[in-house]
């Protein structure tokens, strides 16, 4: 038998910034005000930002009292780093169009704000009925560019976060809480 080694992420973790308990509670709660604001309104069309959504929108999805459709969109603007390399690109487009839908983009975190400026545009373009954003995590004090961000789960300071769905280097995604990560995990790294 063979013995193999596997190392625990959570030894990685310096300290968690916002716990299992706290997220879903918030998302209980986000989840109660997405239904409030589109009630009356039959379509509802969540669209999940790849990767690092992915989490969220299950855990929204499921939280969410009212019919809606899921469609996925592959974004990339890092690398392995843990800077932006500013350049939006999509990697992965929607199975459908989205004319005449009522759009919900679900969103793990808004940092510079290109990301999302950038699928506002792209989405808009394509006539909805109407588009609003769901983003987990916002870091206020990166903002470059100014996105109007509907609902926000929670603000927090600028620091590297892992977990829920965001990654260092694609690892760490599995965690259930949002967490910051030993200064080591990162000294490899050149910026
Ligand atoms: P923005 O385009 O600068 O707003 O960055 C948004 C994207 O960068 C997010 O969709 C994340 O994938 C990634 N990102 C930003 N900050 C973090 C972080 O602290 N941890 C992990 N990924 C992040
Ligand atoms: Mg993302």
């Amino acid at each position: 038998m063979s013995h193999e080694i596997v190392r625990d992420l959570n030894e990685d973790i310096d300290h968690v910034l916002i716990d299992e308990t706290s997220l879903q509670t918030r998302i209980q709660a986000i989840a109660e005000e997405i239904t409030a604001d589109y009630d009356g309104i039959p379509d509802l069309l969540m669209i999940c930002v790849l990767k690092g959504g992915y989490m969220f929108l299950s855990d929204l999805s499921r939280a969410l009292k009212r019919p809606h459709t899921i469609d996925f969109m592959g974004i990339s603007s890092y690398g392995s780093g843990t800077k932006s390399s500013g350049a939006v690109q999509i990697i992965m487009d929607l199975k459908q169009p989205i004319t005449g839908r009522h759009v919900l983009i679900v969103e793990d975190i808004i940092d510079s704000g290109r990301t999302l400026d950038y699928m506002r545009r792209n989405l808009l373009a394509r006539s909805p009925a109407s588009l609003r954003i769901c983003s987990l995590l916002n870091k206020p004090s990166r903002r470059e560019i100014d996105v109007h961000v509907e609902y926000i789960g929670f603000d927090i300071p600028d620091e590297f976060v892992v977990g829920y769905g965001l990654d260092f280097d694609e690892l760490y995604r599995n965690l259930p809480c949002i967490a910051v990560l030993k200064p080591a995990i990162f000294a490899h790294l050149i910026h």
